[in-house]
């Protein structure tokens, strides 16, 4: 789809329809008003009314807000890729509202065709925004930047969507270095034999029983006069079956979307690679498969982890938390940043906590998460916070080792997962770190918002908008 950002007036724009937003109160003074009353239009949020003779489709929008008008244009995209125009124009002159316009369209627009044998051709090619009266400069900015963060979370929902034989391991860490290439940066991968010298034996026992080869991938960005540096850590379960404690049947479909954190802090690398922002950023993820086998980890078994910290595992499928103490460790070793941040989709009890379509954010600084609140406010994702407290913290007591990988309790397992986290955040980076629960948010099989079925992309956008107002 060629989406263009145009200087012209909208009159001298040449397209087979014209796609107006209309608010109830509104209506009345639109040229077309009356026809579209007649035909039972409202302007009720994300209703659609086409005038095909007078070359005109409107949704409807409760009032001018970047939420509102993200979800009505990917309603309209989606219907105007079912009909057979081939071409759009629309007006925006506002540059707030312009990275929402531009995210309905791609982000509403996306589809994933890749297992199908025929999948369907949409006519519609090409979109074109007017200005109008607005600076043509600071329009264009915006535009650019919403361009580049919306791609990149297509980018994101492409390799979650891929399946397990597809998407594995070796074949993640292969992705990572064509990234790389492309967009020079650095990158370092670790097979299992240096995962080995690393000590990270926490790590390694999830992916035992696997015929992938675990994988440590690091990406790094180094601008010259970096204001910043941020480590990035994505959890990169390429299929979590549970291991032994093997998932009932229906819980494990979908599980191919376990990697969702891995893929999306490519996707925030992709965005500030392409951005050229002036902040350090190096990418850890933990690429590994949770499979069943002669080889398996058990439950009962004790790893040591890399850190040193003894872990008694109770549940093979608390495996993110396992894969993720060890590359926390590496990464604190290898990067002192300023900002540590990872993402997984680690709970089940996430999504019972806060829904499925807000992450969770967990860590000790009141002020990080604060920004991070701002930061999705401004990119219409949804988080909210989930308390740390001592009494959780007890419940990860282990008889024989220093932890256990599962609570004794099954409350609050989303905040346990994430104190159990805690465990291997070194005492000196403590408010500098946050943990993003994207269970629920990271994959969905009801479209929601500007999400189809499938991958979401979820915390690019956020962490994109953080990244940019760093000071
Ligand atoms: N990958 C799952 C969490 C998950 C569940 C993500 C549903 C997305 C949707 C994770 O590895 C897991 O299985 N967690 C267990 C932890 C439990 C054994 C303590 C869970 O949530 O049930
Ligand atoms: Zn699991
Ligand atoms: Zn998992």
């Amino acid at each position: 789809m060629n989406i263009k950002l145009s200087k012209k007036n909208i009159n001298e724009l040449d397209a087979d329809i014209f796609l107006a937003f209309v608010s109830e109160k509104d209506l009345k003074a639109h040229e077309q008003g009356k026809l579209l009353t007649q035909a039972g239009f409202k302007g009720e949020q994300d209703t659609l009314c086409f005038l095909h003779e007078q070359g005109l489709l409107v949704c409807g929008v409760e009032s001018e807000t970047k939420d509102e008008l993200r979800s009505a244009a990917s309603v309209a995209i989606k219907a105007l890729k079912a009909s057979n125009y081939k071409s759009v124009k629309v007006l925006c002159e506002s540059t707030t509202l312009i990275s929402a316009l531009v995210e309905g369209f791609v982000l509403g627009g996306y589809e994933y065709t890749k297992y199908k044998s025929q999948p369907k051709k949409a006519a519609l090619k090409k979109i074109s925004i007017s200005c109008g009266e607005a600076d043509f400069a600071s329009l264009e900015a915006a535009f650019d930047a919403a361009i580049i963060v919306a791609n990149a979370t297509n980018f994101t929902r492409d390799i979650v969507n891929e399946i397990p034989e597809d998407l594995n391991p070796p074949s993640f860490a292969k992705l990572a270095k064509e990234l790389a290439k492309t967009n020079n940066l650095g990158c370092e991968i670790l097979g299992e034999k240096e995962l080995d010298a690393q000590n990270m034996h926490s790590m390694l026992a999830v992916g035992r029983a696997s015929r992938h080869e675990s994988q440590l991938i690091h990406l790094s960005y180094k601008p010259k006069n970096a204001k910043k540096i941020i480590s990035l850590v994505g959890k990169g379960l390429t299929y979590d079956s549970g291991g032994l404690s093997l998932k009932a049947a229906t819980s494990m479909v979908t599980m191919k979307m376990d990697k969702a954190g891995g893929c999306a802090v490519l996707g925030m690398m992709k965005v500030a690679s392409e951005l050229k922002l002036d902040i350090e950023i190096h990418v850890f993820i933990g690429a590994v498969e949770n499979m069943i086998g002669g080889d398996a980890y058990k439950p009962d078994d004790v790893l040591v982890s890399r850190s040193g910290t003894t872990i008694e595992v109770r549940n093979t499928d608390a495996e993110g938390r396992l894969v993720l103490a060890d590359v926390l460790d590496y990464a604190q070793e290898k990067v002192k940043a300023d900002y540590l941040f990872d993402f997984a989709t680690l709970t089940g009890a996430c999504m019972v906590a806060l829904g499925q379509y807000t992450t969770g954010i967990m860590g000790h600084s009141s002020a990080l998460k604060h920004t991070i609140f701002e930061s999705a406010n401004n990119s219409g994702e949804l988080v909210g916070s989930l308390p740390f407290n001592q009494h959780l913290k007890k419940l990860l007591k282990s008889e024989i080792a220093d932890i256990s990988n599962t609570s004794s309790k099954p409350y609050g397992g989303a905040i346990t997962a994430g104190l159990f986290l805690d465990k291997f955040i070194k005492e000196e980076n403590k408010e500098k770190w946050l943990h993003f629960d994207i269970a629920g948010s990271a994959y969905t099989e009801t479209p929601w918002d500007c999400n189809g079925y499938g991958a979401t992309g979820a915390a690019v956008r956020m962490i994109s908008d953080f990244l940019k107002n760093i000071k």
